[in-house]
């Protein structure tokens, strides 16, 4: 048994109570590999932004699960590091499992030292979502680390599940769902999806440049929501924007990436206002990466260290983390 504050990690407790109170929403940025942590830290150190490092089940078999720990260890340690070099404050970070489905799993997670747990409950019916969540919760806070639970389904892909359509979160359950578990932060389905096609051409309009316009998020089920949970801290799955930009080098540079469309970064920077304190952020870091790796190996044929592209491909991140962290989630100076 590893605990977190052993290994400098932070609960989301404070890291949610600062931005309930401060209005922003702490970045939940996913990582599968090396170039992909050091770019979340630098950009989080160099921003001052808190940061919750998400792994998904998915990610855990990727990059082998002992490994992908000790990597969020060793973020902490770079963090350290890096804060002094610049003259820079150090950033509060959670090590955080993101969409756990089993109770195995979330137990695996908490006893080799994350400090944040999702338990994603949300396609059971509703009784067995609140018997597996509870029972993740009553061993989690044993060890003072913090559990994201799930109410309402995006539509979309999360890890092996796919479901067709989103069922948004019932206002009516959530306050019966958060004091049954005890979860200490709500996942809610108001619109997002996950992936690089969160709309359906049919869902959306056109602008005069002939650019999916995707429908708006559900605001009212978000108020709704806060109405029944004041002071509760939610969290928003699926906030990628979808960059045209990402897309557009991908594709002309023999990517076949069709039809993409995101949440645009305007209204998730109106959510984060609200109660969202959590903001998970995944597919936009992949088109980068991919945009510019596709980028760099059609301009330099030649290129075969890996340093060579996936640097730039880094880069890239950087400066997209940045972006975020400053301009949509309002994380920047807040450490
Ligand atoms: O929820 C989805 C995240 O983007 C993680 O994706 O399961 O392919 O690692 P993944
Ligand atoms: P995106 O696919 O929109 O990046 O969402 C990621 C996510 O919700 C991870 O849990
Ligand atoms: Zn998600």
């Amino acid at each position: 048994m590893m605990s977190y504050k052993n290994l400098g990690l932070s609960n989301t407790k404070k890291m949610f109570e600062n931005a309930m109170a401060g209005e922003y929403a702490v970045p939940a940025y996913n990582f599968n590999n090396m170039e992909q942590i050091q770019a979340i830290i630098t950009a989080c150190v160099e921003s001052q932004s808190p940061v919750i490092l998400q792994v998904s089940k998915g990610a855990r078999s990727y990059a082998n699960e002992t490994l992908l720990k000790f990597m969020g260890q060793g973020a902490i340690e770079m963090m350290k590091e890096m804060a002094k070099q610049k003259g820079l404050k150090e950033i509060p970070i959670a090590l955080h499992l993101d969409h756990g489905d089993s109770f195995e799993t979330c137990k695996a997670c908490i006893d080799s030292g994350f400090s944040s747990v999702m338990i994603d409950g949300s396609h059971f019916p509703y009784e067995e979502n609140i018997a597996l969540t509870k029972k993740v919760v009553d061993y989690a806070h044993e060890f003072n680390v913090t559990v994201e639970g799930e109410l309402g389904v995006l539509a979309g892909v999360e890890d092996d599940v796919v479901a067709e359509e989103s069922t948004y979160t019932k206002p009516e359950e959530v306050v019966d769902f958060v004091s049954r578990t005890g979860v200490d932060s709500l996942a809610i389905s108001i619109g997002t999806s996950h992936g690089a096609n969160k709309f359906t051409p049919e869902q959306c309009t056109k602008n005069e440049d002939g650019v999916f316009v995707p429908p708006p998020l559900k605001f009212k089920i978000l108020e709704a929501i806060e109405e029944q949970l004041p002071g509760f801290p939610i969290v928003l799955h699926g906030s990628s924007s979808v960059p045209l930009e990402a897309v557009k080098i991908i594709n002309e540079n023999g990517g076949a990436i069709k039809d993409a469309v995101g949440l645009p970064e305007t209204e998730l920077k109106n959510a984060t206002k609200s109660a969202v304190c959590k903001v998970n952020i995944d597919s936009d870091g992949r088109l980068w990466m991919t945009a510019t790796l596709r980028k760099v190996f059609a301009e330099s044929p030649s290129e075969f260290d890996p340093r060579k592209y996936l640097g730039p491909a880094r880069s890239a991140l950087i400066e997209m983390y940045k972006h975020k962290n400053k301009n949509v989630l309002g994380s920047s100076n807040r450490v």
